[in-house]
C-alpha cells in the first residue's frame, strides 16, 4: 500500500493531528542496530532515537523477550527472584543513597511516582521546574510543560529559568555570579510555594537539561541547587529519561552535571522499546510510598519487564557502550565544533557524550534563534539518509542522539553529509 494511503488511513484510524516527523513522513518497516529502512529499502542513519540504546532488533534483547514471554509473564502479585535481582542491580548503578525501586511502564508514570513519593515523604505539595522543561504527558506531569508561561504559575507549580551560559540570564556576569543569579531564582520560587501555603516538596530537573536544549551549566549549579533545596527540605527529583542509561559517556546524567538526586526517574531506553520505567530512591523514601499508594501497575514489575531489563544491562556491558558513548560522542562534537567558525548560522554546539546540540541562529550578534533553519536542516539531512530532529526552548536546536551503538564511521558519514546541506545553504 502506498504511504499516502497509510497516512490517509492513520488519519481516520488514530485522528488527525497525530504528529509526524518530516514534510514527506516516512514509513519505516525495519530496523538493524543504527539503521532504519523504509518501504522502498532506503536505508538511514538513525541519529534520533534513544529507545533503542543497544541498538534496533538487538537479537539479545529480542531472545531474552521472546523466551521469557514463551516461559512466563505475570502480574507483580508474586514473587519473582528475576524482579528482585534486576531491581537490585539498577539500584547498584546509583550512589549509595539510591536503594529501592518502582518498577512502572513509561517516564510519565515514573515521573507521577517520583512526584507523589516526595509529596508523601515531605508532607508538601509545591514543586518547581525549569520553564522551558518536558516530563511528561499526563495531568499532573503535563503541567510541569512550559510552566515558565505567566499563566501557569499558580497552584503548586512554579518555574525557574534554565540555567545555561549561552542566553544567560543577564549579560557580562562571571560564572559564579551567573550560578548565584540562577539559585536566587530557585529561592524566590520555593519562597512563592511557601508564601502561597503549599509548603515545597520537591525540585524535579533533567540531569542535564535535554529537552531545554542541553546548556552548558554555569559549574557548580546542580550540587549548589541540591544543596538548597535541602536546606528548604525538599527533595530533588532527577529525570534520567533521557540523561541515563549511558547516554552522557556515563551510567547517569547527573555524574556528569556532579549532584546527587534523593529520587531518580529512568525510563525510554531501559527495555530498548519494551515499555519500562522506574523511580528509584532511598529505602526509607520508598517504604513510605508504598505505604501510603498501595502502588500497583498490571504490566510493570513483571518477569518479562525483569528478563529485557537485564539484557538491555548487558549488552551497554558487553559492547562497552559507555565508552562509546563518551569516545565517538567527544569526537563528533568536536568535529562539529569546529564548523561554528566556518558558518555563521552555527551559534553553538554543546555535547554530552551522544547527546548533542547544534544551535541555529540568524544573526551572531543577538543569537537570534533560527527554527526555520533548524527544520530544513533536519529535512536535508533526512533526503541524505540521517535522521536527526531539533527542540530546546526555541525549537531551533539540531538535536543528535542516536542509539549508544553509532560508530566512528556512522559519525563521519554524517559529517560528510552535514557539510553538504551547510554548503548547499550557503549557494
Ligand atoms: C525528560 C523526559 N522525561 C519524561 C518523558 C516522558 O516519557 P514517556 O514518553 O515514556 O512517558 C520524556 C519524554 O520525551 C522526557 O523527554
Amino acid at each position: 500500500m502506498a504511504t499516502g494511503t497509510v497516512q490517509r488511513r492513520r488519519d481516520m484510524a488514530l485522528g488527525s493531528g497525530a504528529e509526524l516527523f518530516y514534510d514527506t513522513p516516512l514509513e519505516i518497516v525495519r530496523g538493524d542496530g543504527v539503521y532504519l529502512y523504509d518501504r522502498d529499502g532506503r536505508r538511514y542513519v538513525d541519529m534520533y532515537n534513544n529507545v533503542p540504546c543497544v541498538g534496533h532488533a538487538n537479537p539479545v534483547v529480542v531472545r531474552a523477550m521472546a523466551e521469557q514471554q514463551a516461559t512466563l509473564n505475570v502480574h507483580s502479585r508474586y514473587l519473582n527472584e528475576g524482579v528482585v535481582t534486576f531491581a537490585e542491580r539498577l539500584a547498584g548503578l546509583h550512589h549509595d543513597g539510591i536503594e529501592s525501586v518502582v518498577f512502572s511502564c513509561s517516564g510519565t508514570e515514573a515521573v507521577e511516582v517520583a512526584i507523589q513519593m516526595a509529596r508523601i515523604f515531605t508532607g508538601k505539595r509545591g514543586l518547581i521546574c525549569t520553564d522551558a522543561t518536558y516530563h511528561g504527558n499526563s495531568e499532573l506531569v503535563g503541567s510541569l510543560t512550559n510552566v515558565g508561561h505567566a499563566t501557569k504559575q499558580t497552584g503548586e507549580i512554579r518555574g525557574f529559568p534554565f540555567p545555561e551560559r549561552y542566553r544567560p540570564l543577564q549579560e557580562e556576569l562571571s560564572e559564579e555570579e551567573l550560578c548565584e543569579a540562577y539559585l536566587a531564582r530557585v529561592a524566590v520560587a520555593i519562597e512563592s510555594l511557601k508564601t502561597a501555603g503549599t509548603g515545597f516538596a520537591a525540585l524535579i530537573m533533567c540531569s542535564i537539561f535535554a529537552n531545554e536544549g542541553l546548556p552548558e551549566i554555569p559549574s557548580d549549579f546542580m550540587s549548589r541547587v541540591t544543596d538548597l533545596v535541602h536546606r528548604e527540605g525538599g527533595l530533588v527529583i532527577a529525570d534520567e529519561v533521557q540523561s541515563g542509561y549511558a547516554r552522557t559517556g556515563l551510567w547517569w546524567g547527573y555524574e556528569k552535571t556532579q549532584f546527587q538526586p534523593d529520587i531518580v526517574v529512568t525510563g525510554k531506553p531501559m527495555g530498548n522499546g519494551l515499555p519500562l520505567a522506574a523511580t528509584a530512591a532511598r529505602r526509607e523514601v520508598v517504604d513510605t510510598f508504598r505505604a501510603e499508594m498501595d502502588y500497583f501497575n498490571t504490566c510493570a514489575s513483571t518477569p518479562l519487564q525483569a528478563a529485557v531489563g537485564m539484557a538491555v544491562l548487558d549488552e551497554i556491558e558487553r559492547m562497552e557502550l559507555l565508552k562509546n558513548a563518551a569516545e565517538v560522542g567527544a569526537r563528533l562534537a568536536g568535529e562539529l565544533e569546529s564548523r561554528v567558525d566556518l558558518h555563521s548560522v552555527i551559534g553553538d554546539v554543546r555535547g554530552c557524550g551522544l547527546f548533542i546540540s547544534v544551535e541555529m541562529i540568524k544573526n551572531d550578534a543577538i543569537r537570534e534563534p533560527d527554527a526555520a533553519l533548524a527544520n530544513s536542516l533536519s529535512e536535508s539531512l533526512k533526503d541524505k539518509g540521517f535522521l536527526v530532529s531539533y527542540s530546546g526552548r526555541f525549537n531551533n536546536v539540531l538535536k543528535i542522539r542516536p542509539p549508544l551503538v553509532f560508530s566512528h564511521a556512522n559519525a563521519d558519514e554524517f559529517l560528510g553529509a552535514f557539510d553538504e546541506c551547510m554548503d548547499g545553504m550557503r549557494a
